[in-house]
């Protein structure tokens, strides 16, 4: 790093000395736990990855209390907290209690009012019916609030007894959190003492840090995790309240620390599980305002995958520390690689949320039952076929193995698809991963050939042990649109932006989407119209995703909310329809009631399916060559699918 560097600096909260100033941030996808009920060995494994990464700070995700004080899980802790200790890395635990939106499926009634109902898009999504059914919330009585305070205190001397250095008090994520629904006045009807003002409000959480501080005593850190802004405008915490009166509130409680993060879980989960629309760093201003309140270290987080920012914020006085979640699931080692000067080795995080750890799209070993990456028995003359992200990766497993790898691309560069998308300014992350496979296939002398078709003849000439062709796949035009003037398809139009005129359709509701909100935010005026309803919109992302496009684009409570939850009136969206005839007019088409309508345009986007380009590794098959088929050309997916079809085939060959 070219300025000094305080990020690896130790630091001191009480009685934990951390080696340097990066953590772990709380997460949930700790493998083991919630599929055996335990800390299992595969879940120290995992936390161990990271510890060996070089992480000063290991959070775990949350921890309801009740569970640390089951027979046998105090040792399961204390295993864990020694296997940390032997990386020189801290431990901490996460506990909370979940609030009434803690499922990730629908979020569960009873809600507040008619239109806080509507916002929680989750439910438009359609998403998880029937996976979770949590029990619908129910007013806390005082004894049940009473007892929950006690379980944290025990939990919490629990973890301490069990060598644990630190724990975090989870009070962030609105309706996700017992602690944070009380203290929000989006979630606390209440009118009693626990409702109402904000001292009441702040009741649960305050009296439980000082049952936890009882319980502990003054030497040992006791973490807070806060939404400083849920997101929710005024209706929520907003950063006002919180450094008005939260953060003061939890430092005379006896918090130690403020872990300072945002949102709430299903109402305006862009804090939690931030998608690759939003900038890098996006919320540390929040820190910042934090951080100016009150004497506390504060933790800064969100969409942070670089060491250079992260040093940068620490020394711009935002934070104190820094937490990293998912980079550190996409590369347990990125602080070992800066420490060693090597920060180009680092897989950087895409913030695709597509699975963050269960499994990762770009990291193959989080994957249940990872073939492991071993050397390879005999090294063998290996050609891929093709230069996207699934020939790249498998060139670079092949090769890290061991075996003599000739990559052919009949492009001029490298990236296929990927790299396309990388050029559209909302997914540009996608650009990390092929940085980072073009530098590890020159660093593991991978032969690259640009610009050469591979045909039989190459395949002879090059004479390889085995091919692996990725040749992927090639986007469909619809026989309507065939021929016809100003149509490209999404990939074109990605490569040929500055060609694309200012009346704009898209054909295609799932893919099509990011693009058309796109390419209206520059000023063209898009259409985006499709054949299936409204509820395909951006159906070919994650959720949390499609949660940022609905928000865009579906008709769905625009009197509220940030300025983000303002429907665009452009892109103008028409699901259910049907494309009857292209002519020199436009695009003739029957809308959902079945009126004919003509839509002029400048440039028609096509960005339906695809099929796979598959006639190569057919003829090599029937010749008997060693052919292994991987990405859109086996079978059309995404990232993860490539990925991990790229690694189960180069960790076996
Ligand atoms: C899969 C997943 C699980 C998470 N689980 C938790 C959790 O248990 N507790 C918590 O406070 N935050 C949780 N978060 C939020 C993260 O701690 C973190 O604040 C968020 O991912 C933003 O940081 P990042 O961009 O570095 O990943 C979770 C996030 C993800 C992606």
């Amino acid at each position: 790093m070219a300025k000094p560097s305080i990020l690896f600096e130790p630091f001191q909260i009480k009685s934990m000395k951390l080696k340097n100033r990066i953590g772990l941030a709380p997460m949930l996808n700790m493998p083991g736990v919630w599929t055996s009920f335990s800390i299992t060995d595969e879940t120290i494994a995992w936390f161990e990855a990271r510890a060996r990464g070089g992480a000063g700070l290991i959070m775990t995700g949350s921890f309801v209390p009740l569970m640390v004080a089951l027979p046998g899980w105090k040792e399961r802790f204390a295993k864990l907290a020694e296997v940390m200790h032997s990386h020189g890395a801290r431990l901490g635990v996460q506990l909370a209690m979940g609030g009434p939106m803690t499922g990730t499926g629908p979020s569960l009634p009873p809600y507040p009012n008619e239109l806080d109902a509507k916002q929680a898009i989750m439910d438009l999504l359609e998403m998880g019916s029937g996976l979770l059914a949590p029990a619908e919330p129910h007013a806390l009585s005082v004894e049940e609030i009473k007892a929950h305070v006690k379980a944290f205190a025990d939990a919490a001397a629990i973890l301490k007894e069990a060598g644990v250095d630190c724990v975090e008090l989870h009070c962030a994520h609105g309706g996700a959190t017992l602690c944070c629904s009380f203290i929000s006045p989006f979630y606390n009807r209440r009118d009693d003492q626990y409702g109402g003002s904000w001292e009441n409000r702040l009741r649960f959480p305050t009296d439980t840090l000082k049952r936890m501080r009882e319980a502990v005593g003054e030497d040992y850190p006791l973490l807070v995790r806060i939404s400083a802004d849920e997101l929710l405008g005024d209706k929520g915490i907003t950063i006002d309240d919180t450094t008005r009166y939260i953060v003061p509130a939890l430092e005379k409680a006896g918090a130690d620390c403020i872990d300072v993060s945002q949102g709430s879980i299903v109402h305006s989960p862009e804090g939690i599980e931030i998608p690759l629309y939003y900038p890098r760093g996006c919320f540390i201003h929040l820190a910042e305002a934090v951080k100016k309140v009150t004497r506390l270290p504060v933790i800064g987080v969100g969409r942070i995958v670089d060491l250079e920012m992260a040093e940068d914020f620490l020394q711009e006085g935002k934070a104190d520390l820094i937490y990293m979640g998912r980079q550190l699931t996409a590369d347990p080692e990125t602080p070992k690689k800066y420490l060693e000067g090597r920060p180009e080795d680092v897989r950087k995080c895409v913030a695709c949320v597509e699975g963050c750890g269960t499994p990762c799209s770009i990291n193959y070993e989080m994957a249940p039952n990872a073939i492991p990456l071993t050397p390879a028995q005999t090294p063998r003359r290996v050609l891929v076929i093709g230069g996207g992200v699934a020939g790249m990766e498998a060139a670079r497993v092949a090769a890290q193995r061991g075996h003599r790898v000739t990559l052919i691309e009949k492009r001029s560069e490298l990236g296929g698809m990927v790299a396309a998308l990388a050029l559209e300014p909302l997914t540009a992350e996608f650009g990390n991963l092929i940085k980072y496979l073009t530098v590890q296939l020159e660093k593991l002398g991978v032969e690259v050939m640009l610009s050469r078709d591979a045909g039989l003849a190459e395949v002879d000439e090059l004479n390889p042990d085995v091919v692996i062709t990725a040749t992927g796949s090639s986007m469909m035009i619809p026989e309507v649109a065939k021929g016809k003037p100003g149509v490209m398809d999404h990939i074109e139009a990605l490569k040929r932006r500055k060609e694309i005129g200012h009346r704009v359709v898209v054909w295609g509701l799932a893919y099509g989407a990011e693009l058309a909100i796109s390419l209206a935010a520059e000023g063209r005026e898009v259409v985006l119209i499709g054949e299936g309803s409204e509820k395909t919109l951006g159906g070919h992302a994650s959720n949390f995703r499609r949660w940022w496009v609905l928000r865009k684009l579906a008709d769905i409570n625009p009197a509220r909310g940030t300025p983000e939850a303002q429907r665009l009136t452009n892109p103008k969206v028409l699901s259910n329809v049907r494309v009857k005839e292209i002519t020199s007019e436009g695009i003739a088409l029957t809308d959902e009631g079945g009126h004919p309508q003509v839509l002029p345009y400048d440039v028609l986007i096509i960005s339906r399916g695809r099929k796979p380009n598959n006639a190569l590794p057919a003829q090599l098959q029937e010749r008997g060559t060693e052919v292994h088929e991987i990405g859109d050309c086996a079978s059309i997916g995404d990232i993860q699918k490539a990925i991990s079809r790229a690694n189960e085939v180069a960790r076996v060959i």
